[in-house]
């Protein structure tokens, strides 16, 4: 949720890069929040610090910036907004600015006090424009730095920036500059992420990597309550009182710009689509060793604790809790421990059980996720361990935690998550077999045929992008004027139903539900009607298996009362080609590894279905890819 980057280059050489580097970052940074975008430029002899921000996407700012240049510059700062205080427009676009125009602020979060702050600012006659909390931050800034200059002679942004650190309360990142200081930008953090980018005679700033890794790919870690000062070839780190932290951790990105670009895809969602298979068999990299057992040495855990281990929670939000649940059935299969999967935002309020036993795993893409993030605090206040499973190096839920498995899948842009999910159910997959290795709750020969079950996904996600692209297109033709669809499954299917509903509401506007199939009967029933799509996951039919004989007379139950049903379904499946109207078939593979396929024509349904309703698949309305307030 919005965008931060940050530019310190030298009097010399920096010119037209600090404008070049801000929007080159927010266009990287875009999928956090689209709601307007603005920059800031600082250059020594500056008046008053050089603004230029505008509502909408960032194209609209790029076109006002090409109509009227802006000046060169030292340091710059950019954000890209979603909205969280104050409707999007020009006004409430950051960044904001003190009252003598002098010092800058952009800023990412909630400030739960600026009420109370405004009003007091207002007694002392201060005016504000716009109706965002981040001005405030900016009319106080501007005071805190006039009230050094008093003291002091001179002014000190990074002094002051600490000073109004102390006095927020709520979430938030914030970087600023002083046009009387034009070789600075000054940041602090509070539940809110921030990174620094290391370069040679420049340093950069930004919410994630993504905001400079075409510059850099050297990072340092800014921390809880920390604020930093950074210049063309110095960076400094403090707690919000001034104390220097010595030998700030740093870190090597490891992937690098072009895997955040399309690359000739038309959308991010298309390209990361058609990245599962390798997002699948990333995750299982190195995770093996020569002997073909699971070693996890890298998530700092003991063996003997992971033994000891009586009883896992999952917290996560959205997609990521679909994975957890698809997860469930597997580790509570393997391993035979109970697994509870609870949405993050929930189980931090209702005082939950745990133990020095219970392992906590928080799932998460961006790792910066506000719920999951307060969740993880509230497990560990309770003594429990918190492993997160995360796909963004260095973010806060991974540096939080006890330990962490990455998934890695690689940077994804597009806002609806896909390639996340298959890859968050393989590292849950790659822990529960683990756990199951070093319990013995499993035979050796069973976690290895386990492991070879899981090493044929990619092939078998290939498989699908292969052959069924074209009828999932299609079947989006056919039913892009569809009012609402239901999506059903029963045990993994379950999840992967619910997944399915969440992509096509989030991309395509359409109205969905997912339920467990077998709640049929107990009410949804009566929504069906005369053509109402339903989409049916359908599990194997191979062996005994109870399920496939029940979704099928589901299938029948709908079928008789009008429903247009598309299944997706295992190759050949003979109930299924009698009674669906639309199937997405899917290579054979075991019931617990077949979420990891059968999520696959869902995604490319949803993408499909907006494209044809000409909607923006990669940004859509009103959502975020990072949910940083809670
Ligand atoms: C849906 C989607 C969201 C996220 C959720 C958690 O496509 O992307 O539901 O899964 O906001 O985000 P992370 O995984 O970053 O914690």
């Amino acid at each position: 949720m919005c965008g931060i980057v940050g530019y310190a280059g030298k009097v010399e050489t920096a010119c037209g890069k600090p404008l070049e580097v801000c929007l080159q970052g927010l266009k990287r940074l875009e999928y956090r929040g689209y709601d307007s975008a603005g920059v800031a430029l600082s250059a020594p002899g500056m008046e008053r610090v050089a603004v230029r921000k505008k509502a909408g996407r960032l194209s609209n700012l790029v076109e006002d910036i090409e109509r009227k240049p802006m000046p060169a510059a030292t340091v710059g700062i950019g954000h890209t907004r979603w909205a969280t205080n104050g409707v999007p427009s020009d006004v409430n676009a950051h960044p904001h600015t003190s009252r003598d125009g002098k010092v800058a602020i952009i800023h990412n979060g909630i400030i739960e006090n600026a009420s109370q702050l405004r009003l007091d600012l207002q007694a002392e006659g201060y005016r504000f424009a716009s109706s965002t909390d981040t001005e405030v931050a900016a009319k106080l800034l501007g005071k805190i730095v006039d009230t050094i200059i008093a003291e002091e002679g001179k002014p000190d942004l990074f002094k002051a920036v600490r000073r109004l650190a102390r006095m927020l309360e709520g979430a938030f990142t914030i970087l600023a500059t002083d046009c009387r200081q034009p070789d600075i930008v000054v940041g602090a953090r509070h539940d809110s992420p921030l990174v620094v980018g290391l370069g040679d005679g420049e340093n950069f700033l930004g919410s994630d990597v993504a905001a400079f890794v075409a510059y850099t790919k050297r990072a340092l870690e800014v921390d809880q309550d920390q604020a930093v000062c950074v210049s063309a070839d110095k960076v400094i780190v403090t707690d919000f009182f001034g104390n220097v932290v010595e030998n700030p951790k740093t870190y090597t990105v490891d992937w690098d710009a072009s895997a955040a670009e399309k690359g000739g895809w038309d959308s991010f969602m298309d390209k990361e689509i058609h990245e599962d298979p390798a997002a699948v068999q990333r995750t299982l990299l190195g995770r093996l060793d020569k002997h073909g057992d699971i070693n996890l040495d890298e998530v700092r855990i003991e063996p003997h604790d992971f033994k000891a281990i009586d009883k896992i929670i999952v917290i996560a939000c959205g997609t990521a809790a679909y994975a957890g649940m698809v997860a469930k059935y597997a580790i509570e299969h393997w391993v035979r421990i109970p697994v509870e999967v609870e949405l993050a935002h929930e189980f931090r309020y209702r005082d939950p059980i745990l133990t020095p036993r219970t392992l906590v795993v928080a799932i998460s893409q961006s790792g910066e996720t506000m719920d999951t993030l307060m969740a993880l605090r509230h497990a560990r206040e309770q003594g429990s361990k918190v492993l997160a499973i995360c796909n963004t190096q260095g973010a806060s839920i991974p540096r939080e935690s006890d330990a962490v498995l990455y998934t890695h899948a690689g940077p994804e842009v597009a806002v609806a998550s896909t390639k996340a999910f298959v890859a968050q159910i393989t590292a849950a997959y790659v822990l529960g077999l683990y756990l199951a290795q070093v319990k013995g709750a499993m035979f050796r020969d069973e976690i290895q045929s386990t492991l070879d079950s899981l090493k044929a996904m990619p092939r078998k996600i290939q498989w699908i992008l292969d052959t069924q692209a074209k009828a999932v297109q299609k079947a989006a033709e056919q039913m892009v004027n569809a009012k609402s669809f239901l999506f059903l499954g029963r045990h993994v299917g379950y999840p992967v139903a619910m997944e399915g509903a969440l992509k096509l509401k989030e991309i395509a506007y359409t109205f969905t539900e997912g339920f467990a199939a077998g709640e049929l009967k107990h009410g949804p029933i009566a929504l069906v009607d005369e053509g109402e799509p339903i989409v049916f996951i359908v599990p194997p039919a191979r062996g005994r298996n109870v399920l496939h004989a029940k979704v099928i007379s589901g299938i029948e139950e709908v079928k008789a009362r009008g429903a247009f049903i598309i299944a997706v379904a295992e190759e050949g499946d003979p109930d299924v080609e009698r009674y669906a109207d639309v199937v997405f078939w899917r290579p054979k593979a075991p019931t617990l590894m077949s979420p990891l396929v059968d999520v696959v024509p869902l995604q490319l349904f949803a993408m499909d279905m907006a494209k044809l309703k000409g909607y923006d698949v990669d940004k859509p309305r009103n959502l975020a890819k990072s949910v940083t307030v809670e």
